[in-house]
């Protein structure tokens, strides 16, 4: 059997570095797909049709730190509503769910459109207001400027966003585990979901 865990979630709610370490703990391979949808945001910033955009996307491009910046991640959050879009970037996404040797996948329609039959579901979600520190504290570390009031805000509008559109909303699948991470550390989360993960395995 296929072995894919499906992790889904809001905006800096710690999905990345979760789900890096469950796939180095499982040995499976890790797609953040958030990726995708920034490199098409990126495309689309330097003045490109966001569907052609997605349709011609390379894996090479995901490979870019310039598209960890706030400018992107609002761009993306802007094309990730378009239905064609969305519907470009499937097949790559399944197609690494499919890997042998097991796959991570963390995104925000994982487990409910991409990969509804993924062996192990989780929806890792916090409060709005530590989402937003703890981007703001990445920001800082990464020597960029940041303001906490503005991140907070655009934290709240990218969640309004993905939960409202038409299109693959933001929503737990019905069978996904959530696990709220506002008053867990990166190892507590990870040692919970690895339970988790290891009960289903
Ligand atoms: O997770 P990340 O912040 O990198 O995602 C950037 C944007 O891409 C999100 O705000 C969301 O709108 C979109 N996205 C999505 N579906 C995914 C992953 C990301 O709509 N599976």
């Amino acid at each position: 059997m296929k072995m894919t865990v499906a992790v889904d979630g809001p905006a800096a709610a710690g999905k990345g570095t979760l789900s890096k370490a469950l796939a180095a703990h499982f040995g499976f391979a890790h797609l953040d797909t958030g990726l995708l949808y920034r490199a098409v945001g990126a495309g689309v910033l330097a003045g490109g049709d966001p569907i052609k955009v997605a349709q011609t996307l390379e894996p090479a491009a995901l490979d870019n730190p310039a598209l960890r910046t706030q400018a992107v991640a609002e761009a993306a959050s802007q094309i990730a509503v378009i239905a064609e879009v969305r519907q470009a970037l499937v097949d790559f996404q399944r197609d690494f769910a499919a890997r042998d040797g097991g796959a991570v996948l963390d995104g925000r329609d994982i487990g409910t459109v991409i990969c509804p039959d993924a062996t192990v579901k989780l929806f890792v979600t916090a409060s709005a207001e530590t989402r937003a520190e703890r981007r703001y504290l990445e920001l800082v570390n990464a020597g960029q400027t940041a303001d906490r009031a503005a991140i907070l805000q655009e934290v709240r509008a990218r969640d309004d966003r993905d939960a409202n559109r038409a299109t693959a909303p933001l929503r737990p699948a019905d069978d996904a585990v959530t696990l709220d991470t506002s008053d867990l550390t990166a190892d507590q989360a990870r040692a919970r979901a690895i339970a988790i993960i290891s009960e289903r395995m």
